[in-house]
């Protein structure tokens, strides 16, 4: 079903031809950054993380100014000495101090959790009102752990458990301000609010309307209620919020026969079953009854949070797949160039150009995101890479392709790139542009399903590390040709990696240059065992120019790391700990870690954290 490249040679050859020429995989990241940056910088260590130290690369500043952590698996979250965390912002914790207080018990009802911090906190961002003192927060929350978000779990499936979850989902925007002891918190606020999977929220751009958006409760096709699986997300240079539906399938019911292979629904991963149950309290998610309500789920969002009554835009013209993040820069015509990436195994790697300057769109009351072309990755075995153009029309993308129009092109994105014969990743999770270079970073977090055939841009078999890539444009954002390389190899030694064996990790799934130029990486899955010991997710960051990476932070037990956003100043770093001790049950939930709150009759959190240093400084620096 996921096309690959034909008669594809071994991996030695590949390797031999693309990554021996520039990233050197022996040499590890030092080698790899002074390739890419046009400096030799030697192996050896003179800091933490074994890069070359400030004589080989002249007087440009040192990023990384913190010792490093050990890997490790203790139920806490473990930061570099001078570092200090504290839990703004846990699951159920209410939206504004007077709301609804969390019960340990996880008694509270779907009314007061659609006033509390949903579950599964993902991609974030920092909104300023007073700086670096007090902004708006808009944090996604992804998924739930039904078994500890319900007393009981889920036995005795009701209704109100159906709202409770479906309001656990969403997003949440508060306001926090940072009081005079520098500690964060909540503020009432008239900006706050939940969005949540029943939130009416409007469908704009080329699918509007079309035959495949409307449903019984829709017959137009433009509106829809809430917005669901959201992963991560990207701030819009207009001052608004992208959340991106991602595993929207699992929330369906097809009935007990699975679609047949081939088709849409198989190709967009409808199983035979949902592991929501949902569909047995509302038949919206039941798909014998509602056969297009899924296709309203899989997109990119766009949410104001500086005005509380306004309705969230699904934006159609950025193509529908499992969106992970949304990264709006601005293109030489100053209109919005967006980089996302669909994660699944051997999917693919997408950009959005804007029909029109950022500017004159807004003017005219228009959406920069409405009108555009939707482009997918093709990279090639030399380094370089071209974007495929997902118009209607083109070649694969005709009627006689089974694409009557361009909205049937963007609800079956998918579809259409392959088609146009796109290039299948490693499971492209998030993307980063670098301040400076505009170079594009984006993860491919593993794939262990790779078992027969690799390309020069995912080189390795049974790939359960990872990798990082890096694309330069020709000429600007909204280029159509670019050049690529593998910016590292994720995993031990053993693996092939190409990241120093004391800063070892795997899973890279959030990434993001913060504005000095620091890269954060975030893991999300398998990591390098310790003494044959699993190991906890964990948190590094990276100076790119350097090859200097090291450790920042570890997890608790279970949970993944994920979504970053920080202050103006730097000063503030929050991040998110996501489903921490998801192994803990009804009977036993805190059998996985009882992070962060540690009560004898608790049971774990996702929370947002915020990161201070003791001396006030710059985080990482
Ligand atoms: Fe929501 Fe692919 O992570
Ligand atoms: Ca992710
Ligand atoms: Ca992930």
């Amino acid at each position: 079903m996921h096309p690959e490249t034909p008669n594809t040679p071994p991996l030695s050859e590949l390797a031999e031809r693309r990554l021996s020429r520039r990233t050197a995989m022996a040499g590890g990241l030092a080698a790899a950054a002074g390739a890419f940056f046009g400096t030799a910088a030697p192996a050896a260590a003179d800091a933490p993380g074994g890069a070359g130290g400030a004589a080989a690369h002249g007087p440009r500043r040192r990023l990384l100014g913190f010792e490093p952590v050990e890997p490790g698996v203790a139920d806490e979250v473990v930061l570099p000495d001078g570092y200090e965390y504290h839990v703004l912002f846990p699951w159920g914790h209410p939206i504004v101090p007077s709301g609804p207080a969390f019960s340990e018990d996880a008694g509270n009802s779907a009314a007061d959790q659609a006033r509390q911090a949903g579950d599964h906190h993902d991609g974030m961002w920092y909104f300023p009102l007073r700086g670096s003192r007090s902004g708006l927060l808009c944090v996604n929350h992804e998924a739930t752990t039904e078994r500890l978000l319900h007393t009981g779990g889920e036995a005795d499936w009701t209704p109100e458990k159906t709202a409770k979850s479906m309001a656990a989902h969403g997003v949440s925007v508060i306001e926090v301000e940072q009081g005079r002891r520098g500690e964060w918190r909540l503020a009432e606020s008239r900006y706050a609010r939940r969005v949540t999977m029943s939130t009416p929220a409007e469908i704009t751009g080329p699918a509007a309307g079309h035959a495949l958006m409307r449903t019984g409760a829709d017959p137009e096709g433009v509106r829809v209620l809430g917005t669901l699986n959201n992963c991560a997300s990207g701030p819009t240079p207009w001052h608004t919020y992208l959340t991106c539906e991602e595993t929207t399938n699992k929330y369906f019911y097809p009935g007990e026969e699975a679609p047949p292979a081939g088709s849409p629904q198989e190709r967009y991963g409808i199983g035979s079953e949902s592991p929501y149950p949902w569909y047995t309290t509302d038949e919206r998610f039941d798909m014998r009854a509602e056969p297009n309500e899924y296709l309203r789920f899989g997109w990119v969002v766009e949410v104001d949070p500086f005005d509380p009554e306004s309705a969230p835009k699904k934006r159609t013209a950025l193509g529908r797949m499992e969106h992970e993040n949304a990264v709006v820069v601005r293109g030489r015509r100053g209109e919005a160039v967006v980089y996302m990436g669909d994660d699944s195994q051997f999917d693919y790697f997408y950009k959005f150009v804007g029909a029109e300057p950022i500017g004159r769109a807004r003017a005219h009351g228009r959406s920069p995101l409405d009108e555009g072309t939707l482009y997918v990755a093709r990279f090639e075995e030399d380094g370089s890479g071209a974007w495929l153009p997902l118009v209607h029309g083109e070649p694969g993308l005709t009627e006689a392709d089974g694409f009557a129009d361009q909205a049937e092109v963007l609800v079956y994105t998918r579809l259409a790139a392959d088609a146009a014969g796109a290039t299948p990743m490693d499971r492209p999770e998030w993307c980063t542009v670098q301040p400076g270079t505009g170079a594009v970073f984006f993860t491919c977090t593993n794939n262990t399903a790779r078992t027969e055939t690799v390309n020069p841009a995912n080189p390795r078999l049974d790939n359960r590390y990872g990798h990082i890539m890096k694309i330069d444009e020709h000429r600007g954002p909204a280029a159509e040709k670019f050049d690529w390389d593998v910016f590292l190899l994720a995993g031990d030694e053993a693996s092939g990696a190409t990241v120093p064996p004391d800063q070892a990790f795997g899973s890279p799934d959030g990434l993001w240059f913060d504005a000095d130029g620091r890269l954060w990486i975030q893991t999300d899955g398998t990591q390098p065992q310790v003494d044959g010991a699993d190991q906890n997710n964990q948190m590094l960051a990276a100076d790119t120019r350097r090859g200097d990476i090291r450790r920042f932070l570890v997890g608790p037990p279970d949970c993944e790391i994920t979504g970053i956003t920080a202050t103006p100043d730097g000063r503030s770093l929050f991040v998110n700990i996501q489903h921490p001790g998801d192994s803990g049950t009804p009977e036993d939930p805190r059998a996985g870690s009882n992070w962060p709150d540690f009560s004898r009759t608790g049971r774990p959190r996702s929370a947002t954290i915020v990161i201070t240093r003791e001396d006030g400084g710059v985080i990482g620096g």
